[in-house]
């Protein structure tokens, strides 16, 4: 059994170009026109691929290959929606991937021991819907399906509304399709197995993540006659506060890191002091501690804000605790790479994935190939073809053992 390289290239690139009308990159939203063509093509893969596809009512698309035995499937998958103006790989390239494991499984026609499924995950990005991995919490009970439903996107649409408005509204109860073990494939997107030249990392955890937004109201004034000691300036005093994240990060030489990726201002004119300024803050460690640090950290800095007269306000969008995967399941990675000549390296994930989620209610593990350079989240994301077909044939070498194995033998 192999992977169909050129089959896996070319989707890769076809799915690549839905969402590139207003480019640079591709923006594939979730929930939007483009996520529905993308969405469109990955079901019509897996019903080629030789999968049943099963639409659940949070918009998650599993395709399912059946076993012979009854019982909890082993499940591949990510996602199929991105951050503004990404890459062609985050998310697209486990869930292309997966569908290619599927066709292998398929095409050989051997009857697994087990049932295979390959699972888009609804809203994994986060950006048009809070919080983000939205499709893997529903599945994994950690926020309900109606609450999920109700949510508004940043541009003011219903969720449940947008769900129907592009053909994804399932009648599946998403917990049905909870798996009895996990493995999500994707591109490392940051520069560790690049810098080391090696093809291959064995996931064993994902760290972990604090997501705030925070406003600062102070008065808006005249650019020219408020003179500076008398102003309240809530744009000043929000920058000043955004640095001091960032810096602390810098400063403390940890592995925390500190990003504020929007930041505006109100009434928003060039000669108008800012009378409100609104920002988001998403932290990330390694440790639960050091989140907790970076958190008091922000909490004190608000604080001095309000002694300086300003209105605050602090929301919590998304937080999830660093997370551990199963070492047996690496272990089944580690050994299928090793088959395959393939060097290895065991590390930890900066970036959030679905498989977090699923980690809660299942043994998961996560494969990850080189980031050219570290960039993702970027129109320049790139991975070498041979290191996706490389990773893809781990997968499926993974995948391979976990399904053919009767659980009577276990
Ligand atoms: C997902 O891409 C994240 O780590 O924010
Ligand atoms: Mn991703
Ligand atoms: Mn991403």
């Amino acid at each position: 059994m192999n992977i169909n390289r050129d089959r896996l290239l070319a989707r890769l690139d076809e799915l690549g170009r839905v969402g590139t009308s207003h480019g640079p990159g591709r923006t594939r939203l979730a929930l939007t026109e483009e996520d529905r063509v993308g969405r469109d093509l990955v079901a019509t893969w897996m019903r080629e691929a030789g999968a049943q596809v099963y639409i659940d009512s949070i918009g998650n698309i599993h395709g399912v290959l059946r076993g012979a035995e009854d019982g909890p499937p082993v499940m591949t998958g990510s996602h199929i929606d991105t951050v503004n103006r990404a890459g062609a790989l985050d998310g697209c390239y486990g869930v292309v991937a997966g569908v290619e494991v599927i066709a292998a499984i398929h095409n050989a026609g051997v009857l697994p021991d087990k049932t295979m499924v390959v699972t888009a995950f609804t809203n994994e990005e986060g950006v048009r819907y809070a919080p983000d991995l939205l499709g893997s919490r529903v599945m994994t009970k950690d926020i309900g399906v109606a609450e999920a439903l109700q949510l508004t996107s940043t541009d003011g649409e219903h969720c449940g509304e947008e769900l129907r408005r592009i053909g994804y509204a399932g009648d599946y109860t998403p917990w049905d399709f909870l798996p009895g073990v996990f493995v999500e494939l994707h591109i490392e997107q940051g520069p560790v197995l690049d810098t080391r030249h090696i093809p291959i990392g064995v996931v064993e955890g994902v760290q972990g993540y604090s997501w705030w937004k925070i406003s600062v109201s102070g008065r808006a004034n005249h650019a020219g006659t408020a003179p500076m000691s008398m102003r309240l300036d809530a744009g000043a005093a929000a920058m000043q506060l955004a640095n001091r994240l960032t810096e602390r990060s810098v400063v403390n030489q940890s592995p925390s890191v500190a990003t504020v990726g929007t930041f505006s201002v109100e009434p928003g004119a060039i000669n108008v002091v800012p009378g409100k300024a609104t920002f988001t803050v998403d932290f990330r460690d390694p440790s639960d501690e050091g989140l907790e640090q970076a958190e008091v950290a922000l909490r004190r800095s608000v604080d001095k804000l309000k002694d300086a007269g300003f209105t605050t306000t602090m929301e919590c969008i998304s937080r999830n605790s660093a997370v551990t995967f199963s070492d047996e399941i690496c272990k089944e990675v580690a050994e299928v790479a090793a088959e395959r000549s393939l060097p290895i390296l065991r590390m930890v994930s900066g970036a959030s994935h679905d498989a977090q989620m699923l980690a809660r209610v299942c043994p998961t593990a996560m494969i990850f190939v080189p980031s050219r350079g570290g960039i993702s989240h970027n129109p320049e994301e790139f991975t070498e073809p041979d290191d996706l077909v490389n990773g893809a044939e781990v997968l499926l070498g993974t995948i391979s053992r976990l399904i053919m194995r009767r659980t009577s033998t276990q």
